[in-house]
Protein backbone atom coordinates (compact mmCIF):
# COMPACT_ATOMS: atom_id res chain seq x y z
CA UNK A 1 0.00 0.00 0.00
CA UNK A 2 1.75 3.36 -0.98
CA UNK A 3 2.21 5.95 1.68
CA UNK A 4 0.04 9.43 1.31
CA UNK A 5 1.82 12.21 2.55
CA UNK A 6 1.60 16.06 1.45
CA UNK A 7 4.17 16.11 -1.47
CA UNK A 8 2.65 18.09 -4.07
CA UNK A 9 -0.09 16.49 -6.98
CA UNK A 10 0.78 12.87 -7.90
CA UNK A 11 2.43 13.12 -11.14
CA UNK A 12 5.02 10.45 -11.27
CA UNK A 13 6.81 12.15 -14.17
CA UNK A 14 6.96 15.62 -13.14
CA UNK A 15 11.25 15.22 -12.54
CA UNK A 16 11.56 14.06 -16.28
CA UNK A 17 12.48 17.90 -17.65
CA UNK A 18 12.24 19.78 -14.65
CA UNK A 19 13.89 22.83 -13.93
CA UNK A 20 15.51 22.32 -10.75
CA UNK A 21 17.33 24.99 -8.54
CA UNK A 22 20.30 24.29 -6.00
CA UNK A 23 20.13 26.22 -3.06
CA UNK A 24 22.97 26.31 -0.80
CA UNK A 25 21.01 27.20 1.86
CA UNK A 26 24.34 29.24 4.27
CA UNK A 27 24.66 31.28 1.34
CA UNK A 28 21.13 32.07 -0.10
CA UNK A 29 19.36 34.30 2.29
CA UNK A 30 20.08 34.69 5.61
CA UNK A 31 16.31 35.53 7.95
CA UNK A 32 17.86 35.60 11.47
CA UNK A 33 20.89 37.88 10.53
CA UNK A 34 23.41 35.90 12.34
CA UNK A 35 25.32 35.80 9.05
CA UNK A 36 24.37 31.91 7.88
CA UNK A 37 21.90 31.33 5.19
CA UNK A 38 18.95 29.73 6.58
CA UNK A 39 15.52 27.46 6.25
CA UNK A 40 13.46 30.97 6.64
CA UNK A 41 15.38 32.58 4.61
CA UNK A 42 14.50 30.37 1.49
CA UNK A 43 10.86 30.31 3.09
CA UNK A 44 11.01 34.29 2.94
CA UNK A 45 12.23 34.59 -0.96
CA UNK A 46 9.53 31.75 -2.38
CA UNK A 47 8.22 34.60 -3.65
CA UNK A 48 11.28 34.87 -5.71
CA UNK A 49 11.80 31.01 -6.87
CA UNK A 50 8.06 30.98 -8.20
CA UNK A 51 8.84 34.39 -10.44
CA UNK A 52 11.90 32.49 -11.18
CA UNK A 53 10.08 29.79 -12.79
CA UNK A 54 11.40 26.28 -10.96
CA UNK A 55 9.81 23.59 -10.98
CA UNK A 56 11.80 22.24 -7.97
CA UNK A 57 14.36 23.13 -4.96
CA UNK A 58 17.39 21.16 -4.44
CA UNK A 59 18.88 21.93 -1.22
CA UNK A 60 22.40 21.30 -0.21
CA UNK A 61 22.65 19.76 3.54
CA UNK A 62 20.89 21.93 6.07
CA UNK A 63 21.59 19.29 8.68
CA UNK A 64 23.64 19.83 12.19
CA UNK A 65 27.56 19.71 10.91
CA UNK A 66 30.23 21.34 12.15
CA UNK A 67 30.83 22.54 8.64
CA UNK A 68 34.22 20.87 8.03
CA UNK A 69 33.05 20.29 4.65
CA UNK A 70 30.12 23.25 4.15
CA UNK A 71 27.47 20.58 5.91
CA UNK A 72 28.57 17.54 3.83
CA UNK A 73 29.71 16.83 7.34
CA UNK A 74 26.24 15.51 8.83
CA UNK A 75 26.17 15.44 13.08
CA UNK A 76 22.65 13.95 12.64
CA UNK A 77 21.00 12.90 8.73
CA UNK A 78 17.37 13.37 10.55
CA UNK A 79 17.49 16.71 12.03
CA UNK A 80 18.42 20.67 11.14
CA UNK A 81 21.55 22.54 12.11
CA UNK A 82 19.89 24.67 14.69
CA UNK A 83 21.69 27.34 13.19
CA UNK A 84 19.87 27.34 10.19
CA UNK A 85 16.12 26.89 12.14
CA UNK A 86 14.10 23.63 13.49
CA UNK A 87 12.03 20.88 12.01
CA UNK A 88 9.22 23.29 11.87
CA UNK A 89 10.90 25.61 9.82
CA UNK A 90 11.75 23.17 7.75
CA UNK A 91 8.18 22.04 7.35
CA UNK A 92 6.59 25.37 6.81
CA UNK A 93 9.66 25.79 3.96
CA UNK A 94 7.76 22.62 2.07
CA UNK A 95 4.48 23.84 2.88
CA UNK A 96 5.07 27.40 1.33
CA UNK A 97 7.11 25.25 -1.87
CA UNK A 98 4.30 23.17 -2.73
CA UNK A 99 1.99 26.44 -2.22
CA UNK A 100 3.67 27.69 -4.90
CA UNK A 101 3.96 24.41 -6.84
CA UNK A 102 7.53 23.58 -6.54
CA UNK A 103 8.75 20.45 -5.60
CA UNK A 104 11.97 20.06 -2.67
CA UNK A 105 14.72 17.81 -2.70
CA UNK A 106 17.09 17.09 -0.43
CA UNK A 107 20.59 16.46 -0.24
CA UNK A 108 21.74 12.58 1.13
CA UNK A 109 25.09 11.83 2.51
CA UNK A 110 25.09 8.11 3.00
CA UNK A 111 28.95 7.84 2.13
CA UNK A 112 30.13 8.93 5.02
CA UNK A 113 28.93 10.72 8.65
CA UNK A 114 30.58 13.33 10.83
CA UNK A 115 33.22 12.68 13.46
CA UNK A 116 30.85 14.01 15.79
CA UNK A 117 27.90 11.66 14.97
CA UNK A 118 26.65 9.65 17.51
CA UNK A 119 28.05 6.22 15.79
CA UNK A 120 31.13 7.42 15.40
CA UNK A 121 31.96 8.88 18.88
CA UNK A 122 30.44 5.33 20.36
CA UNK A 123 32.99 3.72 17.72
CA UNK A 124 35.82 6.09 19.21
CA UNK A 125 34.87 5.73 22.31
CA UNK A 126 35.31 1.53 21.96
CA UNK A 127 37.91 -0.97 21.56
CA UNK A 128 39.38 -2.25 18.52
CA UNK A 129 36.85 -5.41 17.12
CA UNK A 130 33.63 -3.93 18.99
CA UNK A 131 30.13 -3.72 17.32
CA UNK A 132 30.34 -0.21 17.12
CA UNK A 133 33.28 0.36 14.90
CA UNK A 134 31.82 -2.19 12.69
CA UNK A 135 29.62 0.67 11.45
CA UNK A 136 32.94 2.27 9.64
CA UNK A 137 35.88 1.17 8.14
CA UNK A 138 38.77 0.66 11.15
CA UNK A 139 41.83 -0.90 10.48
CA UNK A 140 45.22 -1.99 12.13
CA UNK A 141 48.16 0.16 10.75
CA UNK A 142 50.65 -1.51 8.93
CA UNK A 143 54.35 -2.38 10.42
CA UNK A 144 55.48 -3.86 13.69
CA UNK A 145 54.00 -1.08 15.58
CA UNK A 146 51.08 -0.12 13.12
CA UNK A 147 52.23 3.63 12.56
CA UNK A 148 51.86 3.13 8.97
CA UNK A 149 48.57 3.58 7.00
CA UNK A 150 46.39 0.82 6.30
CA UNK A 151 46.70 1.54 2.21
CA UNK A 152 48.26 4.34 0.23
CA UNK A 153 45.01 6.09 -0.89
CA UNK A 154 44.51 9.65 -1.14
CA UNK A 155 41.45 11.80 0.43
CA UNK A 156 39.76 13.79 -2.54
CA UNK A 157 40.81 16.79 -0.33
CA UNK A 158 44.55 16.13 -0.27
CA UNK A 159 46.23 14.04 2.02
CA UNK A 160 45.88 10.57 2.85
CA UNK A 161 42.80 8.69 3.50
CA UNK A 162 42.97 7.23 6.84
CA UNK A 163 43.90 9.11 10.49
CA UNK A 164 44.83 7.36 13.46
CA UNK A 165 43.18 7.04 16.59
CA UNK A 166 44.17 7.51 20.04
CA UNK A 167 42.59 4.47 21.87
CA UNK A 168 39.78 4.94 24.71
CA UNK A 169 39.20 1.59 25.52
CA UNK A 170 40.99 -1.35 25.82
CA UNK A 171 43.92 -2.59 26.75
CA UNK A 172 45.62 -0.14 24.37
CA UNK A 173 43.39 2.96 26.40
CA UNK A 174 45.62 6.29 26.32
CA UNK A 175 48.01 5.10 23.22
CA UNK A 176 47.69 5.13 19.13
CA UNK A 177 45.87 2.84 18.21
CA UNK A 178 43.89 1.63 14.78
CA UNK A 179 43.13 3.54 11.76
CA UNK A 180 39.77 4.58 10.04
CA UNK A 181 38.97 5.71 6.51
CA UNK A 182 37.82 8.96 5.18
CA UNK A 183 37.80 9.29 1.36
CA UNK A 184 37.46 13.40 2.43
CA UNK A 185 38.35 15.02 5.31
CA UNK A 186 39.44 13.53 8.68
CA UNK A 187 36.30 14.92 10.07
CA UNK A 188 33.76 12.48 7.61
CA UNK A 189 34.64 9.03 8.64
CA UNK A 190 33.40 6.64 6.19
CA UNK A 191 30.48 4.11 6.51
CA UNK A 192 30.41 0.45 6.07
CA UNK A 193 27.94 0.09 3.83
CA UNK A 194 28.19 -3.98 4.49
CA UNK A 195 26.60 -3.18 7.65
CA UNK A 196 22.83 -4.04 7.90
CA UNK A 197 22.72 -1.31 10.77
CA UNK A 198 24.25 0.99 8.49
CA UNK A 199 22.00 0.29 5.27
CA UNK A 200 18.75 0.15 8.04
CA UNK A 201 19.65 3.18 9.16
CA UNK A 202 19.45 5.73 5.66
CA UNK A 203 15.55 3.40 5.14
CA UNK A 204 14.72 5.57 8.35
CA UNK A 205 15.70 8.62 7.10
CA UNK A 206 14.48 8.67 3.76
CA UNK A 207 10.96 7.99 5.10
CA UNK A 208 12.22 10.46 7.49
CA UNK A 209 12.21 13.03 4.85
CA UNK A 210 9.34 11.64 2.53
CA UNK A 211 7.16 11.55 5.54
CA UNK A 212 8.03 15.46 5.77
CA UNK A 213 6.55 15.72 2.32
CA UNK A 214 10.28 15.71 0.40
CA UNK A 215 9.96 14.96 -3.01
CA UNK A 216 12.62 13.44 -4.16
CA UNK A 217 16.71 12.93 -3.08
CA UNK A 218 20.22 14.27 -4.57
CA UNK A 219 22.59 11.29 -3.82
CA UNK A 220 26.13 12.23 -2.53
CA UNK A 221 28.91 10.28 -4.23
CA UNK A 222 26.75 7.24 -4.94
CA UNK A 223 29.35 5.52 -6.63
CA UNK A 224 31.37 5.41 -3.83
CA UNK A 225 29.52 3.66 -0.94
CA UNK A 226 30.51 -0.25 -1.51
CA UNK A 227 34.10 -0.76 -1.32
CA UNK A 228 36.42 -3.81 -1.44
CA UNK A 229 37.92 -4.35 1.93
CA UNK A 230 39.29 -7.26 2.00
CA UNK A 231 42.82 -7.79 3.40
CA UNK A 232 45.68 -6.80 1.99
CA UNK A 233 44.08 -3.39 0.59
CA UNK A 234 44.76 -2.88 -3.16
CA UNK A 235 47.20 -0.24 -3.92
CA UNK A 236 45.48 2.48 -5.15
CA UNK A 237 47.42 5.80 -5.16
CA UNK A 238 45.47 8.36 -6.97
CA UNK A 239 41.28 8.49 -6.21
CA UNK A 240 41.00 10.03 -10.09
CA UNK A 241 42.17 7.01 -12.08
CA UNK A 242 39.02 5.00 -11.40
CA UNK A 243 39.24 1.80 -13.37
CA UNK A 244 35.72 1.37 -14.31
CA UNK A 245 35.00 -2.36 -15.06
CA UNK A 246 33.96 -2.79 -11.71
CA UNK A 247 36.80 -3.81 -10.34
CA UNK A 248 37.89 -0.82 -9.21
CA UNK A 249 38.51 -1.33 -4.57
CA UNK A 250 36.40 1.95 -3.79
CA UNK A 251 34.00 3.41 -6.81
CA UNK A 252 31.85 2.00 -8.69
CA UNK A 253 31.34 -1.57 -8.05
CA UNK A 254 28.40 -3.58 -8.62
CA UNK A 255 26.87 -4.14 -5.48
CA UNK A 256 26.06 -0.29 -5.08
CA UNK A 257 23.20 -1.27 -7.06
CA UNK A 258 22.22 -3.48 -4.62
CA UNK A 259 21.84 -1.01 -1.78
CA UNK A 260 20.19 1.39 -4.48
CA UNK A 261 17.60 -0.81 -5.28
CA UNK A 262 16.58 -1.26 -1.67
CA UNK A 263 16.16 2.19 -1.95
CA UNK A 264 13.82 2.48 -4.72
CA UNK A 265 11.94 -0.12 -2.87
CA UNK A 266 11.47 2.21 -0.09
CA UNK A 267 10.97 5.29 -2.59
CA UNK A 268 8.36 3.74 -4.53
CA UNK A 269 6.14 3.14 -0.72
CA UNK A 270 4.84 6.86 -1.45
CA UNK A 271 2.63 7.96 -3.82
CA UNK A 272 4.08 9.67 -6.37
CA UNK A 273 7.37 7.74 -5.93
CA UNK A 274 9.82 9.55 -4.49
CA UNK A 275 12.87 10.54 -6.83
CA UNK A 276 16.35 10.33 -6.42
CA UNK A 277 19.22 11.53 -8.50
CA UNK A 278 22.74 10.05 -8.05
CA UNK A 279 26.24 12.66 -7.77
CA UNK A 280 28.13 9.80 -9.41
CA UNK A 281 31.56 10.90 -10.90
CA UNK A 282 31.67 7.94 -13.23
CA UNK A 283 33.03 7.92 -16.84
CA UNK A 284 29.99 7.48 -19.98
CA UNK A 285 29.73 3.67 -19.91
CA UNK A 286 26.78 1.39 -20.04
CA UNK A 287 27.96 1.34 -16.26
CA UNK A 288 26.88 5.38 -15.59
CA UNK A 289 23.15 4.34 -16.85
CA UNK A 290 22.67 1.83 -14.20
CA UNK A 291 22.47 4.37 -11.30
CA UNK A 292 19.70 6.29 -13.72
CA UNK A 293 17.42 2.96 -13.86
CA UNK A 294 14.23 2.54 -12.45
CA UNK A 295 14.77 0.25 -10.43
CA UNK A 296 17.95 1.96 -9.21
CA UNK A 297 17.75 6.02 -7.98
CA UNK A 298 16.01 6.76 -11.18
CA UNK A 299 18.37 9.82 -12.59
CA UNK A 300 21.81 10.29 -12.26
CA UNK A 301 23.66 13.93 -13.05
CA UNK A 302 26.25 13.57 -15.97
CA UNK A 303 28.70 16.40 -16.00
CA UNK A 304 30.10 16.33 -19.18
CA UNK A 305 28.20 19.68 -20.27
CA UNK A 306 29.83 21.03 -17.25
CA UNK A 307 33.42 19.84 -18.29
CA UNK A 308 33.33 20.24 -21.67
CA UNK A 309 34.85 23.75 -23.50
CA UNK A 310 32.24 25.92 -25.48
CA UNK A 311 32.44 24.36 -28.91
CA UNK A 312 29.53 23.87 -31.32
CA UNK A 313 30.56 19.95 -32.06
CA UNK A 314 31.47 18.86 -28.38
CA UNK A 315 28.31 20.50 -26.87
CA UNK A 316 26.08 18.65 -30.18
CA UNK A 317 28.21 15.23 -29.49
CA UNK A 318 27.68 15.41 -25.36
CA UNK A 319 23.80 15.85 -26.07
CA UNK A 320 23.49 12.99 -28.30
CA UNK A 321 25.29 10.88 -26.49
CA UNK A 322 23.76 11.45 -22.77
CA UNK A 323 20.05 11.44 -24.84
CA UNK A 324 21.31 7.86 -25.56
CA UNK A 325 22.28 7.30 -22.34
CA UNK A 326 19.25 8.36 -21.21
CA UNK A 327 16.88 6.73 -23.82
CA UNK A 328 19.17 3.19 -22.56
CA UNK A 329 18.21 3.96 -18.63
CA UNK A 330 14.44 4.80 -18.56
CA UNK A 331 15.43 7.76 -17.10
CA UNK A 332 15.45 11.50 -18.51
CA UNK A 333 18.82 13.15 -19.13
CA UNK A 334 20.58 15.68 -16.48
CA UNK A 335 22.09 18.69 -17.74
CA UNK A 336 24.57 21.16 -15.59
CA UNK A 337 27.09 24.01 -15.97
CA UNK A 338 27.59 24.56 -12.48
CA UNK A 339 27.04 23.80 -9.17
CA UNK A 340 28.74 24.24 -5.45
CA UNK A 341 31.59 22.02 -5.94
CA UNK A 342 32.92 23.99 -9.31
CA UNK A 343 33.79 27.21 -10.50
CA UNK A 344 30.84 29.63 -11.77
CA UNK A 345 30.39 28.71 -15.57
CA UNK A 346 30.64 32.33 -16.60
CA UNK A 347 34.27 32.77 -15.26
CA UNK A 348 34.87 29.39 -16.78
CA UNK A 349 33.99 30.41 -20.44
CA UNK A 350 35.88 34.00 -19.79
CA UNK A 351 39.74 32.10 -19.49
CA UNK A 352 41.26 31.43 -22.49
CA UNK A 353 40.41 28.90 -24.71
CA UNK A 354 42.00 25.72 -23.87
CA UNK A 355 41.96 26.02 -20.27
CA UNK A 356 42.62 22.74 -17.97
CA UNK A 357 41.63 22.13 -14.70
CA UNK A 358 45.04 23.00 -13.75
CA UNK A 359 44.97 25.93 -15.26
CA UNK A 360 41.81 26.97 -13.46
CA UNK A 361 43.16 26.07 -10.32
CA UNK A 362 46.21 28.39 -11.19
CA UNK A 363 44.36 31.38 -11.68
CA UNK A 364 42.41 31.03 -8.66
CA UNK A 365 45.28 30.61 -6.80
CA UNK A 366 46.71 34.01 -8.76
CA UNK A 367 43.41 35.56 -6.91
CA UNK A 368 41.98 35.40 -10.68
CA UNK A 369 44.23 37.62 -12.05
CA UNK A 370 46.58 35.64 -14.46
CA UNK A 371 45.22 35.03 -17.18
CA UNK A 372 43.42 37.38 -18.14
CA UNK A 373 39.02 36.90 -17.58
CA UNK A 374 37.57 38.10 -20.91
CA UNK A 375 34.47 38.49 -18.26
CA UNK A 376 31.71 40.06 -20.97
CA UNK A 377 32.66 36.92 -23.15
CA UNK A 378 32.36 34.56 -20.10
CA UNK A 379 29.10 35.95 -19.44
CA UNK A 380 27.79 35.93 -23.45
CA UNK A 381 28.88 32.46 -23.65
CA UNK A 382 27.42 31.25 -20.29
CA UNK A 383 24.09 33.21 -21.30
CA UNK A 384 24.08 31.56 -24.70
CA UNK A 385 25.04 28.18 -23.35
CA UNK A 386 21.93 28.08 -20.75
CA UNK A 387 19.25 28.79 -23.46
CA UNK A 388 21.21 25.81 -25.50
CA UNK A 389 20.67 23.54 -22.45
CA UNK A 390 17.14 24.99 -21.55
CA UNK A 391 15.85 23.73 -24.66
CA UNK A 392 17.03 20.46 -24.35
CA UNK A 393 14.53 17.17 -23.52
CA UNK A 394 15.45 16.34 -19.63
CA UNK A 395 16.16 18.40 -16.02
CA UNK A 396 17.93 21.32 -16.39
CA UNK A 397 19.99 21.86 -13.27
CA UNK A 398 20.46 25.56 -11.93
CA UNK A 399 23.02 26.66 -9.39
CA UNK A 400 21.84 29.58 -7.23
CA UNK A 401 23.33 33.14 -8.67
CA UNK A 402 23.60 31.76 -12.14
CA UNK A 403 20.67 33.58 -13.19
CA UNK A 404 22.34 36.87 -11.70
CA UNK A 405 25.27 35.99 -14.32
CA UNK A 406 27.58 35.49 -10.89
CA UNK A 407 30.98 35.54 -11.75
CA UNK A 408 33.51 33.20 -9.57
CA UNK A 409 34.50 35.30 -7.08
CA UNK A 410 38.32 34.07 -6.95
CA UNK A 411 40.09 37.30 -4.92
CA UNK A 412 38.35 35.64 -1.57
CA UNK A 413 40.97 37.16 1.14
CA UNK A 414 42.89 33.97 2.16
CA UNK A 415 41.79 34.42 5.73
CA UNK A 416 37.96 33.68 5.16
CA UNK A 417 39.04 30.70 3.32
CA UNK A 418 36.60 27.62 4.25
CA UNK A 419 36.92 24.83 2.10
CA UNK A 420 39.14 21.46 3.70
CA UNK A 421 41.04 21.22 0.03
CA UNK A 422 42.50 24.86 0.80
CA UNK A 423 44.18 23.32 4.58
CA UNK A 424 44.42 19.72 3.30
CA UNK A 425 46.69 20.71 0.45
CA UNK A 426 48.87 23.29 2.24
CA UNK A 427 47.48 26.08 0.80
CA UNK A 428 48.30 24.69 -3.11
CA UNK A 429 44.28 24.46 -4.31
CA UNK A 430 41.78 26.86 -3.31
CA UNK A 431 38.97 24.96 -3.24
CA UNK A 432 35.10 26.10 -4.14
CA UNK A 433 34.65 29.11 -1.46
CA UNK A 434 34.62 31.38 -5.07
CA UNK A 435 30.84 29.96 -6.09
CA UNK A 436 29.61 29.70 -2.63
CA UNK A 437 29.99 33.67 -1.19
CA UNK A 438 26.19 34.64 -0.43
CA UNK A 439 23.95 36.02 -2.90
CA UNK A 440 23.52 39.82 -3.46
CA UNK A 441 19.27 40.25 -3.55
CA UNK A 442 19.55 44.57 -2.90
CA UNK A 443 22.31 46.17 -4.10
CA UNK A 444 22.00 49.23 -1.67
CA UNK A 445 21.31 47.20 0.88
CA UNK A 446 23.78 46.11 3.80
CA UNK A 447 25.24 43.29 2.78
CA UNK A 448 23.29 43.28 -0.45
CA UNK A 449 19.98 42.10 1.28
CA UNK A 450 21.95 38.71 2.25
CA UNK A 451 21.11 39.37 6.36
CA UNK A 452 23.70 39.48 8.52
CA UNK A 453 27.61 39.89 8.08
CA UNK A 454 28.23 37.05 5.64
CA UNK A 455 30.17 34.03 6.10
CA UNK A 456 32.09 34.55 2.96
CA UNK A 457 32.71 38.31 2.14
CA UNK A 458 30.97 39.98 -0.97
CA UNK A 459 32.67 41.74 -3.40
CA UNK A 460 32.17 45.75 -4.25
CA UNK A 461 31.13 44.32 -7.89
CA UNK A 462 27.96 41.99 -6.17
CA UNK A 463 26.19 45.58 -6.53
CA UNK A 464 26.12 45.31 -10.19
CA UNK A 465 24.58 41.50 -9.80
CA UNK A 466 22.03 42.16 -7.53
CA UNK A 467 18.32 41.38 -7.99
CA UNK A 468 17.53 44.97 -7.56
CA UNK A 469 19.33 45.78 -10.26
CA UNK A 470 18.00 43.33 -12.57
CA UNK A 471 14.90 43.36 -11.54
CA UNK A 472 12.08 43.85 -14.50
CA UNK A 473 15.18 44.99 -17.12
CA UNK A 474 14.59 43.51 -19.93
CA UNK A 475 17.67 42.02 -21.42
CA UNK A 476 19.37 40.93 -18.10
CA UNK A 477 20.55 37.65 -16.39
CA UNK A 478 17.95 37.71 -14.45
CA UNK A 479 15.06 38.23 -17.16
CA UNK A 480 16.84 36.07 -19.42
CA UNK A 481 16.35 33.42 -17.18
CA UNK A 482 12.85 34.35 -16.15
CA UNK A 483 11.86 34.58 -19.66
CA UNK A 484 13.32 31.03 -20.81
CA UNK A 485 12.10 29.31 -17.84
CA UNK A 486 8.23 30.81 -18.80
CA UNK A 487 8.99 29.74 -22.26
CA UNK A 488 10.58 26.75 -21.33
CA UNK A 489 7.09 25.22 -20.12
CA UNK A 490 5.60 25.71 -23.74
CA UNK A 491 8.69 23.98 -25.05
CA UNK A 492 8.73 20.55 -23.63
CA UNK A 493 7.17 17.84 -24.99
CA UNK A 494 8.31 14.60 -26.19
CA UNK A 495 11.91 13.97 -24.80
CA UNK A 496 13.34 14.05 -28.19
CA UNK A 497 14.70 16.29 -30.62
CA UNK A 498 15.88 16.11 -34.01
CA UNK A 499 19.44 17.98 -35.53
CA UNK A 500 18.83 20.24 -38.61
CA UNK A 501 21.31 21.00 -40.74
CA UNK A 502 24.35 23.27 -39.59
CA UNK A 503 27.50 24.32 -40.40
CA UNK A 504 29.32 21.65 -37.92
CA UNK A 505 32.31 24.05 -36.74
CA UNK A 506 30.33 26.87 -35.42
CA UNK A 507 26.41 25.99 -35.09
CA UNK A 508 23.90 24.25 -33.53
CA UNK A 509 20.41 23.92 -34.33
CA UNK A 510 17.85 21.48 -32.89
CA UNK A 511 14.26 21.03 -33.14
CA UNK A 512 11.45 19.68 -30.65
CA UNK A 513 8.92 17.68 -31.75
CA UNK A 514 6.16 20.21 -30.96
CA UNK A 515 8.02 22.69 -33.57
CA UNK A 516 10.12 25.05 -31.22
CA UNK A 517 13.85 25.39 -32.54
CA UNK A 518 17.07 26.19 -30.77
CA UNK A 519 20.05 27.57 -33.21
CA UNK A 520 23.28 28.43 -31.26
CA UNK A 521 26.46 30.61 -32.92
CA UNK A 522 29.65 29.14 -31.05
CA UNK A 523 31.28 30.69 -33.25
CA UNK A 524 33.57 34.38 -32.42
CA UNK A 525 31.68 36.20 -35.88
CA UNK A 526 28.49 36.85 -36.44
CA UNK A 527 26.77 34.39 -38.51
CA UNK A 528 23.82 34.34 -41.41
CA UNK A 529 20.45 32.34 -40.13
CA UNK A 530 20.52 29.13 -41.97
CA UNK A 531 18.20 28.68 -45.09
CA UNK A 532 14.82 28.22 -44.75
CA UNK A 533 14.58 30.03 -41.18
CA UNK A 534 12.29 33.07 -40.63
CA UNK A 535 13.49 35.84 -39.10
CA UNK A 536 10.78 36.63 -37.36
CA UNK A 537 9.83 33.64 -35.37
CA UNK A 538 12.79 34.19 -33.15
CA UNK A 539 11.36 34.75 -30.16
CA UNK A 540 14.67 34.92 -27.38
CA UNK A 541 18.04 35.57 -27.72
CA UNK A 542 20.52 35.06 -25.02
CA UNK A 543 22.66 38.23 -26.49
CA UNK A 544 20.62 41.83 -27.46
CA UNK A 545 17.46 41.97 -28.22
CA UNK A 546 16.84 40.28 -31.84
CA UNK A 547 16.37 42.45 -34.66
CA UNK A 548 14.63 40.93 -37.18
CA UNK A 549 16.70 40.28 -40.54
CA UNK A 550 19.57 40.17 -38.27
CA UNK A 551 22.62 37.96 -38.21
CA UNK A 552 22.93 35.38 -35.45
CA UNK A 553 25.41 37.02 -33.02
CA UNK A 554 28.93 35.45 -32.03
CA UNK A 555 28.50 33.22 -28.99
CA UNK A 556 24.35 33.76 -28.92
CA UNK A 557 21.66 31.33 -28.83
CA UNK A 558 18.02 31.63 -30.46
CA UNK A 559 14.91 29.99 -29.75
CA UNK A 560 12.37 29.84 -32.61
CA UNK A 561 8.76 29.41 -31.39
CA UNK A 562 6.40 27.45 -34.34
C1 LIG B 1 29.65 17.15 -2.66
C2 LIG B 1 30.78 17.94 -2.13
C3 LIG B 1 31.28 17.26 -0.87
C4 LIG B 1 31.60 15.79 -1.10
C5 LIG B 1 31.72 15.04 0.19
C6 LIG B 1 30.34 15.87 -3.01
O1 LIG B 1 30.53 15.39 -4.14
O2 LIG B 1 29.00 17.71 -3.76
O3 LIG B 1 30.45 19.27 -1.88
O4 LIG B 1 32.44 17.91 -0.43
O5 LIG B 1 30.59 15.17 -1.83
O6 LIG B 1 30.49 14.89 0.79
Amino acid sequence: MSIETPALHPDANWWRQAAVYQIYPRSFADANRDGLGDLPGVTSRMGYLSELGIDAIWLSPFYPSALADGGYDVDDHRNVDPRLGSLADFDAMVASAHAADIRIIVDIVPNHSSNRHVWFQEALASAPGSAARARYHFLDGLGDDGARPPSDWPSHFGGGAWTRVVEQAGPNAGKPGQWYLHLFAPEQPDFNWDHPEVRADFHTTLRFWADRGVDGFRVDVAHALVKDMSLPLRSKPALAVLVDDGTDPLFDRDAVHEVFAGWRAVLNEYNPPRTAVAEAWVPFTDRRLKYAQPTGLGQAFNFDLLQAPFVAAEFRAIVQKCLAEAAGSGASSTWVFSNHDVIRHPSRYALPDGSTEDDLEAWLLADGEAPAADLARGLRRARAATLFMLGLPGSAYLYQGEELGLFEVADLPQASLQDPTWFRTKHKVKGRDGCRVPLPWDATAENFGFGGTPWLPQPAWFADNAVTVQDGVAGSTLELYRVALRWRRKLQCDESLAWLSAPRDTLTHYRRPNGWEVLTNFGDAPTPLPAGVDSATVVLSSGAPWAAGACIPAETTLWLAP
